[in-house]
């Protein structure tokens, strides 16, 4: 529901707010697309049609734009969406995670696939590329983790590890909790928002009662994953940004920007003098 980026999301949906001038969405599905996913499905809800204005062809802007010689804009737009299939399945209420997920199943069929949840934004697509390349070597499902302060577990999944990363990252998970106490937290290794899952995980959604704060979590139906085989965990050092809240997506924008080619240099010759 985006309340915390209330009012914009009133009427913009959170996944369409802009990093620069590209929504976070966009950003996801181009680091699918470099992880090799050819397949999108877009869980979103009938009270945001705006997400699927945004993959809808524009010939009317399209054609202002070639007229005004802005062709490398519209070739842009036109190629929104063309590099891969978008589908949508759809969440009209929220009810967590684990239920957004199950409403994706039978567009998602018995393959595995990649969870990724827009409110983290990753500088590219290597680590799910290689979590991709791990489900694919062992037959199971694998999660993104990242090393927090203990005191900040309680907003996570935390995971309880099996031995020692090894030297790409990979760390093996026999059990995990959503949203432990502190002292019931198994380590201070958290989920972020990259997932790679077998099928199987949906009949195990079905199964899942309300869990943390009410709703159908992901978390537990990963737990009954881990506890009946194998399942594992990457901690890689890549660029990430959380744009969940107003202080992140800031964030993220000033460094996405001074990195810019095209606005960085004067971009970052003002914030100098700013500040
Ligand atoms: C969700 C997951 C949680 C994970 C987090 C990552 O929580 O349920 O396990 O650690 O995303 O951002 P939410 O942020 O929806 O509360």
């Amino acid at each position: 529901m985006g309340t915390r980026f209330l009012p914009a999301t009133k009427a913009v949906p959170k996944e369409l707010l802009p990093i620069i001038d590209t929504p976070a969405l966009q950003l996801i599905i181009d680091e699918c697309v470099g992880a090799g996913i050819d397949h999108i499905v877009v869980v979103t809800s009938h009270a945001k049609p705006a997400i699927e204005a945004y993959f809808a062809e524009a010939p009317e802007v399209v054609a202002k734009l070639r007229s005004t010689g802005r062709d490398h804009v519209a070739d842009h737009l036109e190629a929104i969406g063309r590099d891969v299939k978008i589908s949508f399945a759809y969440q009209d209420v929220a009810m967590g995670l684990g239920h957004a997920v199950w409403c994706a199943r039978d567009a998602v069929g018995d393959q595995p696939f990649a969870v990724l949840l827009p409110d983290e934004i990753m500088g590219d697509s290597s680590l799910l590329a290689q979590m991709c390349d791990l489900c694919e070597t062992t037959g199971g499902s694998v999660v993104g983790l990242k090393e927090v302060p203990h005191e900040e577990v309680s907003a996570y999944g935390v995971i309880q590890p099996v031995g020692a990363l090894d030297e790409q990252g990979v760390i093996a998970i026999s059990n995990m909790v959503e949203k432990p106490a502190l002292a019931d937290a198994p380590s201070d290794l958290i989920i972020i928002g990259r997932y790679v899952l077998t099928a199987d995980v949906f009949e195990k959604l079905e199964r899942v009662q309300p869990g943390a704060g009410g709703e159908i979590q992901l978390t537990d139906a990963l737990r009954m994953q881990a506890a009946e085989g194998t399942f594992h965990g990457v901690l890689r050092d890549v660029r990430r940004y959380d744009t969940g809240n107003p202080l992140g997506w800031l964030t993220a924008v000033v460094e996405i920007a001074l990195d810019d080619e095209r606005i960085g240099p004067q971009f970052r010759s003002w914030l100098q003098d700013r500040i």
